[in-house]
């Protein structure tokens, strides 16, 4: 095979990989327009409507990057890593888990999903540095996406339990709504226990 088949390919199996990038960013913002439309907590929502702006910078940088090596840019977005539960086990969740407690799953799926962003930059990244040549100028704008998903990612773990603070109380009280009149005692200490069950 010559050297400019090999480099044809070479070219498309890299458009391939920027595509994948870019479908994921693709989800990521249709997924993070509905999200900041759920969450309750003031931080959370700025946080994600910053992010949104840094993911639409993020497909512009690909589709500009999937265009410069001949590619056409997709519109197309890919299944995100989110986790798919037994439907037995959906089912109870639905139905024990309040809205505040759906609040915190779904900021841990928030950081699923981030984490496997940086993960896959992190990946093609990798590859542009070891295919060098021309595939150099990649890992500039690959790195700055990446940089955003990892800050993303380390938002939410920093600020993960002053999400459980605040949500915590409505949890709570929803249990002792819920609870049998027997056990709804007055004399009950709020530092007692951080556990979620109930003292029999
Ligand atoms: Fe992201």
């Amino acid at each position: 095979m010559s050297k400019i088949n090999l480099t044809q390919i070479m070219m498309q199996k890299f458009a391939l990989e920027l595509n994948s990038l870019l479908a994921m960013e693709n989800a990521g913002i249709e997924r993070l327009q509905s999200r900041v439309q759920e969450v309750s907590l003031t931080d959370a929502k700025q946080r994600i409507q910053h992010h949104i702006a840094e993911s639409l910078v993020h497909q512009e940088r690909l589709q500009q990057l999937v265009s410069s090596i001949g590619g056409t840019p997709t519109q197309d977005k890919i299944g995100l890593p989110l986790p798919s539960y037994p439907k037995p086990m959906l089912d109870m969740m639905n139905m024990l888990m309040t809205k505040e407690e759906w609040e915190l799953k779904n900021a841990e799926f928030d950081m699923i999903v981030e984490n496997a962003e940086v993960t896959c930059y992190l990946m093609v990244i990798q590859k542009a540095q070891m295919a060098g040549g021309e595939f150099l100028n990649t890992i500039e704008p690959l790195s700055l996406n990446m940089k955003d998903e990892q800050s993303m990612v380390d938002w939410i773990r920093t600020n993960s339990p002053a999400m459980l603070a605040q949500l915590w109380p409505k949890i709570q009280s929803a249990m002792d709504a819920s609870s049998s009149p027997s056990l709804s005692s007055p004399s009950q200490s709020p530092e007692s226990s951080p556990s979620p069950t109930l003292s029999q």
